[in-house]
């Protein structure tokens, strides 16, 4: 098991390292060609800034553990290790990046074997840097976070993420939106899991949920969640919600109402 002491000096290297890539980013906003956007997909977009920035990413982390695996969205590493994987989302929010609407981030996490152990999530435009390592709280440029208090959803503001290429599910996702707007203050939809999961964690918003998403969208704001005080699971109750595509977040204190809520329309 690492130790506390190597993973809190990895946790201060991981920071550094999203926020010179952070400075990159903004800094290629700023002239940004939409001929530089590409498709890999149906609404999945993707440009030279989402790659650049994840070799850069890949390459520092590689000097600080070099005995670690990679996750990455954009493929630049694939090879995984046992004990050790960083799970990387090198632009969370491309599609806001591409429009020039200023919320996208940087999301770092490191498991150890099964488990997120850290999480970098950098919002490069606010330049909010949330992080939290196992055991040892969270943080937003170094000051504690904490989940909100608000004990139900008649008093939450709620994020999600709407699905925009797999439509399958949107007749239930579209009645628990239906459900929501007439029992909590609200929805939003920001565009960067990340982003939502850090504003879940510092009491911004209460909840959260989302499905069709990838390890590298969740991992580190799951662990910075978590380490805020919150509760996060996946859509049936479950702890599946790295890999399983869907998660729920909140503040703990309405996860249950949101869960149960969730399951009977969900099912
Ligand atoms: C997306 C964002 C978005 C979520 C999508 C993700 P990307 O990630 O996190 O908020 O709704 O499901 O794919 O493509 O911008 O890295
Ligand atoms: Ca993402
Ligand atoms: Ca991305």
């Amino acid at each position: 098991m690492i130790f506390n002491e190597t993973l809190g000096l990895l946790l201060e290297k991981t920071q550094e390292i999203a926020k010179e890539v952070g400075t990159f980013i903004r800094k290629e906003r700023q002239n940004f060609n939409l001929n530089a956007v590409e498709h890999k997909g149906f609404n999945d977009l993707v440009s030279y800034v989402d790659k650049e920035a994840e070799r850069q990413i890949v390459d520092k982390l590689s000097l600080i553990l070099p005995e670690a695996g990679f996750i990455t969205e954009e493929g630049t590493n694939t090879t995984r290790q046992e004990q050790f994987n960083w799970v990387i989302d090198p632009l969370d929010g491309t599609t806001n990046f591409i429009h020039g609407l200023p919320i996208y981030s940087i999301s770092i996490a490191l498991m150890e074997y099964e488990e997120v152990v850290l999480g970098v999530v950098y919002e490069v435009n606010r330049h909010e840097c949330f992080y939290a390592m196992k055991g040892g709280g969270a943080f937003c440029n170094d000051t504690p976070i904490l989940v909100s208090k608000a004990e139900n959803l008649a008093a939450s503001l709620i994020a999600t993420g709407f699905p925009s290429y797999n439509f399958e599910q949107i007749d239930k996702y579209l009645a628990a939106l239906k459900f929501l707007m007439h029992s909590t203050h609200g929805l939003r939809r920001l565009g960067s899991a990340a982003v939502d999961l850090c504003y879940v964690a510092s009491g911004r918003i209460e909840g959260y949920f989302e499905y069709n998403l990838n390890s590298y969208d969740v991992a580190a704001g799951a662990l910075i969640v978590k380490e805020a005080g919150g509760t996060i699971t996946d859509f049936s109750g479950g702890e599946d919600y790295i890999f399983g595509r869907n998660i729920v977040a909140t503040n703990t204190q309405i996860h249950q109402e949101f869960l149960t809520e969730l399951i009977r329309i969900w099912s």
